[in-house]
Parts: structure tokens; C-alpha cells; sequence
């Protein structure tokens, strides 16, 4: 047995996925909300027979390889490596270590020596003096923050770091272009950045994803710049600061985030050290989904101008939904946490004690922009404010919420919720175009809930008994469905249990992914196996009807085609019209 083979065997995906994910048992599978989606109903389901997960919500499946790869952003040989180390095989030597490593691994060697190029230049050489002089006498950063965020210096040399990659380290261009470290312009290879303050953007594992650069001089624009979009930095993805703010973070169950990266280094050099920066203003659904791993609680502490506050409503959707708790922390009499620190740090760190939870932040500032004495300045409030408390999740929570607004604009707690129901309409919409996302046919959808109930049944004797006594053809307009029903058929013949090894053996190998879907897919909850086996029958009639129906528009199209001649075919098609219909009035007594 080849080692990867060898150490997937050995591995338990149940208690190994346990360890990330609450499974809880249900039937024969185990079940979890997705950790690489936000969803309320869980869809992420593990076999422990088959050893594989699969979320049916955002589709991502696999073994135990691919579970931790995505998990923590990994690729194949790290995978590989920490799960061998885990279960105890020894990895000889295989081609992944001896230096052919993935395209992805090549970009984080490359940012890695960038990163280590531009420190070095901002805190050793004479080109990163100025720098250097501003962040420690303008910014008061002092030099061992500077070296816990790596931060550094790009030189204002159009190629200073392309030469020092190509040369010293023997990289070659397409490389480094491929990392977005620096690109071509007519013919020569140039820096990406110039002449900028150097922030490496590293993911909660220590790997480089890449940089964000400030400029020196104010006048120059734009003030920052990002690495652009690579195999490794997607925008929106990454938190600045989060590698070094994990542990604290898990340890204060709570995570602060804030807009830029001299908010977080001015935090942390005070000794607030579980602070983030989403290095733009709202959090995105990736950013909550990824922060959700490493505590309960948020805390905002974004730029006190407007484009700040906003932010604080359009990063609350996604902060609810992932079931996190939220607060505010309001920076006493500055633009920003940096500024906070910077006048006050005493002051700040009060302030981040005791943060503020986030609905009653809101209320109270609606409430200090509008006079709740005329008609007007009620309407205004519960605008503002009801489309954002209709959004919590817990029940209890929403209630105390809105009953805080009807009593502070002084109305009645039943106008307001029913003010909240033109909402909950909107809501119910968007469900309907979500739904219809699904480009899969009505038919389809069946056949596959159709399968899974069958492959998911205890006693397939009893289906097999059940057919030839009704003479029921179980027919799928699916290929693979077809295909796997028949071999589950003549499988079920032969056998009065399914052991699934034997039976997979027996299935070949194209069948697997359809298989898989069908066997791990959530279905409903059923009293007993009775009510099991007429779920199968009433579902296999509803295929049939589907079925017949559609058969019977496609000979009424031909027939509307064909309506002139009085030829053979067309007689055919009105007796076979005629059967069907027929057939179709039975089936539905
Ligand atoms: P500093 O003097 O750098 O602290 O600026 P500031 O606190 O005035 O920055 P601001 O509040 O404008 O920006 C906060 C964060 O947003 C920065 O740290 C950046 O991560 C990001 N940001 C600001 N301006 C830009 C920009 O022009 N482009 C991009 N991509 N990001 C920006
Ligand atoms: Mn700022």
C-alpha cells in the first residue's frame, strides 16, 4: 500500500474532523454546520463507512487529506506530512520533498525572502533610514513591534528586490511575477512596490500571503496598495496581524478588529495584543467564517468617521449568521484606535474593557441623530434600526431589542414587529432566488432524493420483495443514477444486508462521486423503517408521474408539429399519446 493510501486508512475521519468541527451523529453519517460556509441548517456531512465528508451546501467534499488542506489552507505535501506525523507512518522520502514543490508553495518561498528583503532594508540599510525614522519618531512604533510584524522597507530602486531575488537566490522572473512581487514593463522586470512602507500579509499558520505597502510621502496616492489577486492572496481573505494575535485571541475567547495596520501595531505594543485589521472597512463573510475558528466574540473598533460606522451595519449580516457575539468599542475622543492609543492609551484600553454590545450601540446612536418626539423622527428610527434587529438570529435577543425601541419612540411593541414584517418578506424572496440557483431540473432533484433513500435503507430486502410483488420500475433519467440503481438492485437480489465494501467493489469506479452524493446526502428524520420504505414508494411515484408528464408535452409538441398529415407516425403518436394519458389517470386515482 502506497504511503498516502496508508495513512488515509489510518486515520479516523470522524474524530479527526471532530477535532475542528462539533459532528453529531445522525443515522448512520454525522453531521455539522460547514466550517467553509456560513449556514444555519448543517449540510456538512462525514461517512464513517465511506471515510469521506461532503457539504451539500457549498459542494467542497473529500478525504481526510483534503479536509485539512482546506481547512487550514494547506497544500497536498503539508497535508500529507501532519497526518502521517499523526497517525505514526513514517513518509520515506517522496517526491514532494525533494524540492519539486507546487506552484502555491513556490509563492509563499518567494514572499517569505521578500519579506525578509524589505525588513532588512527598512531596519539595516541606509535606504530604509527614512522609513524607519518615521515609523519610530512620527508613529512611535518602537523596534521590536517592527520586527514582530516583519514590518519593512521597499526601496524607492524600481528593482531593488527582483535583482536580489534573481541573483542571490536564483529565482527566475516568471516566478516572481507569478507571486505579484514584481512585474514587466517593457521588457525589464520591476518591483510591484516602490518607494512604501512594507506590511507582510500573513495567514493564521505563518505563510505569506503577501503585502500591503503605505506610502512615505502624503501626497502620493493611493495612500496603500495590496499585493494584487495570486494563487495565495485573495482580497477580502486575510486579516493583518492575525498569526501573531491567535493565541491571545482564543485566550480572551475574543477578537478585536480594526481598520488599519498601525491600529493593530499601536494596540499591540500597549499590551492589547488580540487585535486584527481587515485593512478596508467591513468584515467579509470569509473573514467572520475564518475568525468563527478561534473565538465566540468580536469586537469592532473601526475608524470613528462615517465610512467606519457603516461599517459597522454591513459587517453585522455575516457576524450574525456565523452565531458570533458582537460589541463596539467606542475610541474616546480620536479618528481611530491609533490615535487612541497614541493620546491615551489608559483611556483605550478602558474603552476596549468595556466594549459596548453592538444593538445597543446602534440604538443609541440612531437615537441621538433624530428627535423621537414627531412622527417623522419615529419613522426614522425604526427605518434605521428594524431592518438590522429583524436580522438577529436568536429570538429572545430580537424580542429585547424591539421592545427597546417601541418603548424609547413610544409606541406599542406590536406596531413595531409589525412594522419588521415588510422585512421578513424581503427575506423570504431572497430565499426564492437562492433556490433557483439551482440549475438542475425538478426531475433530477427527485431522481437524486430518490436514490439516496433507497441507498440509504436498512433492509433492502424488503424493497426488492416489495418490487416484484408491485411490479415497480424504479427508472432514472440520470445515467450514473441508473447505473448504481441496477447494480444496488441485483446487489439487494443476491444479498439481505448491504455490507458497503462488498457492494462498492462491485461498482465501477465513474459511479463513485454520484454514489457518495447519494449516500451521504441529509434526509428527513423517520419514525421507523415503515415510514422509510413509503417515503421510497410515494417519492418513486412522484418520479413517475414527473415522468409521464413530461413524455406525454413532448408527443403533444410533435403531434402540434405533425397536425397536417394523417401518416403513420402520426397515428403512433396519438395512440402512445393516448396510453399515457390513460396511464397518467391511473397513477393518480
Ligand atoms: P495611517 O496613517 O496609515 O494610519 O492611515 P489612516 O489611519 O489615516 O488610514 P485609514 O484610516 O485611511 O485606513 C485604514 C486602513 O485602510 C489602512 O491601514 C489600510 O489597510 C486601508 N487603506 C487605507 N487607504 C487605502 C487605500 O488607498 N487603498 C487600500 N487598498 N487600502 C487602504
Ligand atoms: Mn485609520
Amino acid at each position: 500500500m502506497d504511503q498516502v493510501a496508508q495513512v488515509r486508512e489510518k486515520t479516523d475521519l470522524v474524530s479527526f474532523i471532530s477535532e475542528y468541527v462539533p459532528l453529531k451523529k445522525t443515522g448512520r453519517n454525522f453531521k455539522a454546520p460547514c466550517p467553509f460556509h456560513t449556514e444555519k441548517t448543517p449540510s456538512f456531512v462525514v461517512s464513517p463507512e465511506r471515510q469521506i465528508w461532503h457539504c451539500f451546501g457549498c459542494q467542497k467534499g473529500g478525504d481526510c487529506f483534503t479536509f485539512l488542506m482546506e481547512y487550514e489552507n494547506l497544500e497536498f505535501p503539508e497535508a500529507l506530512r501532519i497526518l502521517a506525523k499523526k497517525v505514526g507512518v513514517e513518509l520515506s522520502q517522496t517526491p514532494f520533498q525533494s524540492g519539486v514543490s507546487s506552484k502555491k508553495e513556490k509563492i509563499y518561498i518567494l514572499n517569505r525572502q521578500a519579506m525578509e528583503f524589505y525588513h532588512y532594508v527598512l531596519t539595516k540599510h541606509a535606504a530604509g533610514k527614512k522609513a524607519l525614522e518615521y515609523l519610530s519618531k512620527d508613529r512611535h512604533i518602537n523596534p521590536k513591534v517592527l520586527e514582530t510584524f516583519m514590518v519593512g522597507f521597499a526601496p524607492a530602486n524600481g528593482n531593488a528586490l527582483a535583482s536580489y531575488l534573481l541573483t542571490k537566490k536564483k529565482h527566475v522572473k516568471e516566478d516572481l511575477i507569478e507571486a505579484g512581487l514584481s512585474f514587466n514593463k517593457t521588457g525589464r522586470i520591476v518591483d510591484f512596490f516602490v518607494n512604501r512602507i512594507i506590511f507582510p500579509l500573513l495567514d493564521h499558520r505563518g505563510n505569506v500571503e503577501g503585502f500591503s505597502g503605505r506610502v512615505m510621502d502624503p501626497k502620493l496616492q493611493p495612500k496603500y496598495v495590496n499585493t494584487r489577486e495570486t494563487l495565495v492572496y485573495h482580497k477580502g481573505k486575510v486579516f493583518f496581524g492575525l498569526n501573531m494575535a491567535k493565541d491571545e485571541i482564543k485566550k480572551e475567547e475574543r477578537a478585536i478588529i480594526m481598520e488599519g495596520e498601525f491600529d493593530v501595531m499601536s494596540s499591540f505594543q500597549e499590551g492589547v495584543g488580540n487585535a486584527v485589521a481587515v485593512k478596508g472597512t467591513a468584515l467579509t463573510e470569509a473573514q467572520v467564517n475564518l475568525i468563527a475558528r478561534f473565538c465566540p466574540k468580536v469586537s469592532l473598533c473601526f475608524d470613528t468617521d462615517s465610512a467606519g460606522q457603516e461599517a459597522i451595519v454591513r459587517s453585522l449580516l455575516a457576524i450574525e449568521k456565523k452565531g458570533l457575539l458582537c460589541s463596539v468599542v467606542v475610541c474616546p475622543n480620536a479618528k481611530d484606535p491609533d490615535e487612541a492609543v497614541q493620546k491615551d492609551s489608559f483611556a483605550f484600553k478602558q474603552a476596549v474593557k468595556h466594549s459596548i454590545p453592538v444593538y445597543d450601540f446602534l440604538l443609541e446612536k440612531v437615537l441621538s441623530e433624530v428627535s423621537v418626539k414627531s412622527a417623522e423622527g419615529k419613522k426614522r428610527a425604526s427605518d434605521d434600526l428594524l431592518p438590522i434587529f429583524n436580522n438577529i438570529e436568536n429570538e429572545v435577543v430580537k424580542e429585547h431589542y424591539l421592545k427597546k425601541l417601541a418603548q424609547e419612540i413610544d409606541t406599542t411593541y406590536e406596531s413595531v414587529v409589525k412594522q419588521t414584517q415588510h422585512f421578513a418578506k424581503q427575506a423570504k424572496e431572497d430565499v426564492f432566488i437562492k433556490r433557483a440557483k439551482d440549475a438542475r431540473s425538478r426531475k433530477e432533484i427527485i431522481e437524486e432524493y430518490l436514490l439516496s433513500l433507497l441507498l440509504q435503507y436498512k433492509i433492502p430486502q424488503q424493497i426488492v420483495e416489495k418490487i416484484q410483488k408491485d411490479n415497480i420500475l424504479f427508472s432514472f433519467s440520470v445515467p450514473s443514477y441508473q447505473k448504481i440503481a441496477e447494480h444496488f438492485f441485483s446487489y439487494t437480489k443476491a444479498h439481505s444486508t448491504i455490507d458497503m465494501q462488498v457492494f462498492l467493489k462491485g461498482l465501477p469506479s465513474e459511479l463513485f462521486d454520484s454514489f457518495d452524493r447519494c449516500y451521504l446526502l441529509p434526509l428527513p428524520l423517520f419514525i421507523d423503517d415503515k415510514a422509510h420504505l413509503e417515503e421510497i414508494l410515494k417519492i418513486e411515484k412522484e418520479l413517475y408521474l414527473v415522468s409521464l408528464r413530461e413524455n406525454l408535452k413532448k408527443i403533444s409538441d410533435q403531434l402540434k408539429k405533425n397536425e397536417k398529415e394523417e401518416t403513420e407516425e402520426f397515428l403512433a403518436l396519438q395512440q402512445e399519446f393516448s396510453r399515457l394519458t390513460s396511464l397518467l389517470s391511473d397513477a393518480q386515482k
